[in-house]
């Protein structure tokens, strides 16, 4: 992000054996052949043998037509190449540092224009008997991506809990603030703590979740837990982590990177390949995962959603409204 240019490693084709797989094969591999409510992500079920998996198994998650039909990056991909800057700026740091993390028991303040606003449990957020498996792209501002098989919510499901009021124009979100447990919050390296915000439209947009696990599994610290953001036609800065506030509010908030560097990050922060960073290019992504001779990827305009969020932006000059 702001202290550090992109790599300039160069990509390949995704190796991991897993990956090579397509998502048909990959349901079938899975012994899956139509979509619905399964025991057993599918994605876990193809990565059952892999040692390196940790946490706790998350039941009764059902598939989604939401997700892409591409193979998703290997566990270790996803949970050891993380950017997490509460735990540290360098790509492992997270993992290294958030182990001891206690995401659990976890309270969300809800405030501002909704009906419902006060202090709930995990467990009043987040019902864990109406999960998803939703594999999305993830393409992160500094021109690298991986696909991540998220397990949540549809994030309008947990805000219309709150009955947010006509006034409620956007939602802002915010992270732990606890230096103690976060070490990365000891120094001032962002305004602490990591704030992040949507418009209203787009919180409740269909493909917008708030996930709890990944790979049919709870969330590693690394990633968020206890729940973080997944708003997968945005760059991943705006997935924002370890939320412990919600507020509807009727202004645009700012954002922590906004506040930080805001001619480099804007509010909307929708992947665009045609609006470059400042500082390098966002024609194209290196594909984590990848060996050393792949070519980069072609980034596409809202990551491949167009078809399903366009229309959030007509009129709006994304230009200007980086
Ligand atoms: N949330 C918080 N609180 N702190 C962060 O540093 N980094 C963001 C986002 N959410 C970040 C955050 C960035 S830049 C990206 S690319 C994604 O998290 C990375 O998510 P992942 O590590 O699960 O892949």
């Amino acid at each position: 992000m702001l202290i550090r240019k992109a790599p300039e490693i160069r990509a390949s084709e995704i190796t991991d054996e897993t990956v090579y797989l397509n998502r048909r094969q990959f349901l079938a591999a899975a012994g899956i052949t139509a979509a619905g409510i399964v025991g057993q992500s599918t994605a876990l079920a193809a990565i059952a043998s892999d040692p390196g998996a940790t946490g706790r198994v998350l039941q009764n998650v059902s598939e989604s037509p939401l997700s892409l039909n591409e193979a998703p990056n290997s566990w270790s991909d996803v949970t050891t190449y993380n950017n997490f800057y509460e735990f540290g700026t360098g790509k492992s740091d997270p993992h290294e540092n958030a182990q001891a993390f206690r995401s659990r028991p976890w309270q969300v303040e809800v405030t501002g224009h909704c009906d419902k606003p006060g202090n709930y449990a995990y467990e009043d957020v987040i019902n864990e008997n109406i999960l998803e498996e939703r594999v999305y792209r993830l393409r992160c501002v500094e021109a690298w991506s991986m696909i991540v098989p998220w397990v949540g919510i549809p994030l309008s499901d947990i805000l219309k809990k709150f009955e947010p009021q006509s006034k409620a124009k956007y939602v802002r979100f915010r992270t732990l603030y606890d230096p103690e447990q976060m070490p990365g919050q000891r120094r001032r390296i962002l305004d602490w703590p990591y704030v992040e915000g949507l418009t209203i439209e787009e919180a409740m947009h269909p493909l917008t979740m708030m996930a709890v696990g990944v790979y049919g599994r709870v969330l590693p610290n690394q990633n968020g837990a206890p729940m973080r953001l997944v708003v997968p036609w945005k760059y991943g800065f705006k997935s924002i982590k370890s939320i412990n506030y919600i507020e509807f509010t009727d202004r645009q908030p700012k954002t922590s990177w906004e506040l930080s560097a805001p001619q480099e990050y804007g509010f909307y922060a929708n992947v665009n390949p045609g609006v470059d960073h400042p500082r390098w290019s966002q024609a194209t992504e290196r594909v984590i995962g990848a060996g050393l001779f792949a070519p980069r990827r072609d980034t596409l305009m809202f990551n491949g959603y167009t078809e399903q969020v366009g229309h959030l932006y007509s009129g709006l000059d994304l230009r200007r409204n980086y």
